[in-house]
């Protein structure tokens, strides 16, 4: 399998977790997304509806800790940040969001059903082809006010593709790019960055990246599997320290307002929730405004 192949088949993990976590008592949730099963191959979608057996879902869940510690939460709870910082856009007047390496996600047809927002959802082509299929097999189309954007963000030209899809890049946008830096070069994450430093004012995003240390194999993070599977077999390749991520965004125009990662999931999320779940360390978000 190429190299784009097995980064576009990554899509489908996350959403197996959150589609799991809405069979848990809702006060018990890391995340409530009635939509997360929706796109699923039917295969997938299969053996995740038989997760609301409390033994199966157990199952799952110890699986996915053994060659992942701490992934599950860590991957529910960076959604529900995200979706925690979308909201407070969407209730401030943005105009548009834009879900960059959208995968499987659902946040785009959540928020155009409840709102008056427009929503992009660009990924590589062959997951937008399953996208548009999925939407069109549970919609009959693909809904309002949602567009899909093929694009490569290591060879093609995002804000043209954006552009003549409608975004108008001159008004505040909310820009959303969850695990998606890993799997690109510097080039491939300089390039985005460049486009989004024409970002309107007013603009926001909420992006996720890897630890640097992680990566170099400095720090295991007590995530030796993920190592092994993602840097070693040379999935991912990108990087920050948290500390040069606000001068690294400043290059661009953007400027840092707060990062979220490990401690910050465990006390405002998994705690809150009585969940005694561990959450892995590799991992941060980062929430930034356009002056
Ligand atoms: C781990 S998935 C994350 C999907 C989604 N953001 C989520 O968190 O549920 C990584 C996504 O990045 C996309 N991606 C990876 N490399 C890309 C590239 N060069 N251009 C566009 N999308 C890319 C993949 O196709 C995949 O959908």
């Amino acid at each position: 399998m190429g190299k784009r192949a097995t980064a576009a088949r990554t899509a489908f993990g996350p959403m197996v977790i959150v589609a799991c976590e809405q069979y848990l008592p809702e006060p018990q949730r890391l995340i409530r997304d009635n939509l997360a099963l929706r796109f699923l191959p039917p295969a997938v979608r299969l053996l995740t509806g038989a997760c609301k057996w409390g033994f199966v879902r157990q199952a799952l869940m110890n699986k996915a800790e053994k060659s992942a510690p701490g992934g599950w939460a860590g991957i529910a709870c960076r959604k529900r940040y995200i979706d925690d910082k979308v909201s407070e856009a969407v209730a401030a007047g943005i105009d548009s969001v834009v879900v960059l390496g959208a995968g499987l996600d659902t946040l785009a047809c959540r928020l155009v059903a409840r709102a008056d927002v427009h929503a992009y959802e660009v990924d590589l082509p062959s997951n937008i082809e399953y996208k548009q299929a999925g939407m069109r097999a549970t919609y009959g189309r693909v809904p309002r006010g949602v567009a899909l954007v093929p694009v490569d963000f290591e060879t093609d030209d995002l804000g043209n593709a954006l552009v003549k899809n409608g975004l108008r890049i001159e008004k505040a946008t909310m820009f959303v790019w969850e695990a998606v830096t890993q799997y690109l070069t510097e080039e491939g994450v300089r390039k985005t960055l460049a486009f989004l430093s024409k970002a309107g004012a007013g603009s926001r995003m909420v992006f996720t990246y890897v630890r640097k240390d992680f990566l170099d194999g400095a720090d295991f993070y007590g995530a030796q599997q993920i190592y092994k599977r993602f840097v070693a077999g040379r999935v991912w390749h990108f990087g920050l320290a948290p500390e040069k991520v606000r001068a690294f965004l400043s290059e661009y125009g953007w400027t840092e307002r707060g990062q979220a990662g490990r401690s910050e999931f465990a006390s405002r999320y998994v705690e809150p929730a009585g969940r005694h779940l561990p959450v892995f360390g590799i991992e941060r978000c980062v929430y930034a405004e356009k002056l």
